[in-house]
């Protein structure tokens, strides 16, 4: 049975286009995050719910010849267009697949575990899937900080808390981020690092922000949480070029742990 409670539709085209700008917005904590854990020539790397690809091409690029990255998505349809010779892509759900045990030096995990229910569950199941001596990075937000703006401004505040009462109302964890590190430490992984980012900008300098705005429009108005004024003036903000307001956004928390045993030295 595939999994049935992804936030968003998967089959819209213009998914693309939201899941490439949301990941331009992370993928610098992110390779900074990978680069210090020391991911090079020869590991093998398994990047799951692998959406637009960006994570995978700097994952392919970094391995080198005698490395692998294996991709996986609900849809992979974006991984697929990516040629690289050590890169295999796999149609999988997280959630009813299994994962080959001990299998990878690094497994990287995000906003993925955000849209999953018994994630407990899947984190003991990554868990198994690294090498002993390996990492699992998982990156998720808390969705708290995304209604806070400077100057603080009680549209963008309501607009702001719709997405996070939403996910709360469809049974989603929206503080999930901060909770990533006792998860880590219950599934048994020890050497957790964690740390938590957010991109506090102008309106007009975050179109990634607006991009899921528009998605969500029509399913905040009919749940009653915005008037279609409300999300309206919110989403012309940010075409607005002399908008000041300065939007937090979501906290992006990456966290870091490894598998304990072996001597894998990675
Ligand atoms: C918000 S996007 C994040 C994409 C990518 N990880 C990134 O950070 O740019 C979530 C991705 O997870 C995938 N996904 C959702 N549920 C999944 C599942 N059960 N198993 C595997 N992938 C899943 C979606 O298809 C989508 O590509």
């Amino acid at each position: 049975m595939r999994t049935q409670r992804y936030f968003f539709d998967t089959s819209e085209e213009a998914e693309f286009g939201r899941l490439q700008r949301q990941a331009e917005v992370w993928d610098r904590l992110t390779f900074r995050r990978l680069e210090e854990i020391g991911v090079g020539e020869g590991w093998r790397c398994l990047e799951v719910g692998a959406g637009s690809g960006t994570v995978v091409r700097w994952l392919v690029d970094r391995v080198g010849a005698t490395g692998r990255v294996v991709a996986t998505d609900l849809v992979p349809k974006w991984v697929r267009a990516i040629e690289a010779p050590n890169l295999e892509v796999l149609e999988h759900d997280l959630v009813a697949d299994p994962l080959e045990d001990s299998a990878h030096d690094l497994i990287h995990v995000r906003m993925v575990l955000f849209h999953l229910p018994e994630k407990q569950a899947v984190l003991r199941k990554l868990v198994d899937a690294v090498v002993p001596g390996g990492r699992l990075l998982v990156e998720d937000y808390d969705m708290r900080t995304l209604p806070h703006s400077t100057p603080p401004d009680e549209t963008w505040r309501v607009v702001g808390e719709a997405p996070v009462k939403l996910a709360e109302r469809i049974g989603l964890d929206p503080e999930l981020g901060r909770r990533l590190p006792g998860m880590f430490a219950e599934a048994g992984l020890v050497d957790i690092d964690a740390e938590a980012v957010a991109f506090p900008r102008r309106m007009p300098d975050i179109p990634a922000w607006q991009t899921q705005f528009v998605e969500l429009r029509d399913r905040l108005i009919d749940a009653g949480l915005v008037t279609a004024e409300q999300v309206d003036d919110v989403i012309a903000r940010f075409d607005d070029p002399d908008c000041d307001l300065v939007v937090h956004g979501p906290t992006m928390h990456s966290v870091v742990g490894t598998k304990p045993g072996g001597s894998a030295g990675r």
